[in-house]
């Protein structure tokens, strides 16, 4: 088939790349004619594994092309796909509409009658009837997409389940038919309305950030009892109702899509008149957990941190992706600076973004150079490499041995028998 994939962003150009694996034409669409010549060049602007050979592959062989005109995607494709980002509002919890309403309407204008729309990008629940309303001479479905950065590509062409949201039974045949080789392979298929469709996107992500901040909360508890918050994630773990992932307590979740997600549903509720006031304490615990880890920096060095070195271990908002949005490393980083630490950031992947984004934090070139002369670490991504850091080793290059590991994926005692004082989020400090 013939598909175009309108914003080529992280999920735009990962779909786009996905859909030439299953054996389609595509043709991106992006506004920002860099992008669209890196992409078209090969490149992948950010951090993302597998995706690089992907798009090499495809864009070599032609099956996967890129522009920036709108025209030439609607006279291309016979499905159009909508990845454009829906970023919170300056002015409000809420998401702004403006590049998938503007997607929609330069679609709806370029495509002929009947071309059909398919909007995967995350929206508030009602969007998608709206843009139905609103564009009548073409058909709208919707299809979200449940990837996690780090594992884009395995999430798109492998995923739990494919959710279409659809208005009619061409939708859907389409739509099928897009993803055969997926659905082939056995992927369930839930098929909606659209409401449903939309709230299923949320309604997971909303979960997700529940379950973290549950057992940040817990986290707190064991703080404040002496209990383990990690051996409490497994012993409740083991029941499959409650289930093992996403129980690692730490600095929190952050992110492009997690945080902005729940205010953006907590805010449509409301205007719906529906209470989801509890997203809004899941969102209080997640950033607790940020003034946790500031409050023990100011602890460990003395009750205040001003002029004290500080070296943070990760930038990235999680390991396996240069993304830093919303990232609690970068956030306790800066407010650490702005109470007067010298703060040295390393992160294997995410330095270019970090350093444009904070340019008064120093940057290392390695975890080793951070540390050196430290007077405190603080591990707030949980990248491998860290994990593999020698404490002996790593205790001859800082001033003091001191360390909060808030991703909670050190192993204490053995730092401990390394002489170093160690502390963790819900955890006892270890001896
Ligand atoms: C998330 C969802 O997991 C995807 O299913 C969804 O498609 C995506 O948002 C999206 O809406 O596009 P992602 O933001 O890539 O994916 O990251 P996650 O792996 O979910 O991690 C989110 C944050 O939670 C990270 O900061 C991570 O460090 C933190 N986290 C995760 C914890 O603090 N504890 C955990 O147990 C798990």
């Amino acid at each position: 088939m013939r598909l175009t994939v309108i914003g080529t962003g992280y999920l735009g150009a990962t779909h786009a790349a996905c859909m030439a694996e299953l054996g389609h034409e595509v043709l991106g669409v992006d506004v920002d004619p860099d992008k669209v010549a890196a992409l078209q060049a090969g490149r992948v602007p950010f951090h993302e594994p597998v995706l690089p050979e992907l798009l090499a592959r495809h864009t070599a062989s032609g099956r996967l092309r890129f522009t920036t005109s709108y025209e030439e995607a609607a006279a291309f494709g016979e499905v159009h796909f909508i990845c454009v980002g829906t970023p919170q509002r300056k002015d409000s919890e809420g998401a702004d509409l403006r590049y998938v309403d503007s997607a929609f309407a330069s679609m709806a204008r370029y495509a002929g009658e009947g071309a059909l729309l398919v909007g995967k990008s995350t929206v508030p629940v009602g969007t998608a009837q709206r843009l139905a309303d609103t564009h009548t001479g073409v058909e709208i479905a919707w299809n979200p997409e449940f990837l996690r950065e780090g594992f884009a590509v395995e999430d798109t062409l492998r995923p739990d389940r494919l959710v279409l949201g659809i208005g009619s039974e061409r939708a859907e045949t389409l739509l099928r038919q897009v993803y055969a080789p997926v659905i082939g392979s056995g992927t369930p298929v839930v098929t909606a309305d659209f409401p449903t469709a939309e709230l299923v996107k949320t309604a997971a992500n909303a979960f997700l950030a529940t379950k973290i901040s549950f057992i940040n909360a817990m986290a707190e508890v064991c703080e404040a009892t002496g209990g383990d918050v990690s051996v409490l994630a497994e012993a409740i773990g083991h029941d499959d109702r409650i289930g093992k992932k996403f129980l690692r307590a730490g600095v929190g979740f952050g992110g492009g899509c997690l945080p902005k997600d729940i205010r953006a549903f907590a805010h449509r509720a409301d205007e719906l008149g529906v209470s989801l006031a509890f997203l809004r304490e899941v969102d209080a615990i997640n950033m607790r957990r940020r003034d946790r880890v500031v409050e023990l920096a100011r602890e460990l060095c003395g009750g205040a941190v001003l002029g004290a070195r500080i070296a943070v271990l990760g930038a990235a908002f999680k390991p396996d992706s240069d993304d830093i949005r919303d990232s609690p490393a970068l956030n306790v980083s800066a407010r650490l600076r702005l109470d007067g630490a010298d703060v040295t950031v390393y992160d294997p992947e995410a330095m270019d973004n970090a350093r444009k984004a904070f340019p008064l934090l120093g940057y290392a070139l390695s975890a080793e150079e951070a540390l050196r002369g430290a007077d405190l670490v603080l591990h707030l991504t949980e990248w491998p490499q860290f994990r593999e850091l020698a404490p002996e080793r790593a205790r001859a290059l800082v001033s003091r041995p001191r360390i909060v590991d808030g991703r909670g994926t050190l192993d204490g005692a053995t730092w401990a028998a390394a002489g170093w004082e160690f502390r963790a989020l819900g955890r006892p400090a270890p001896g």
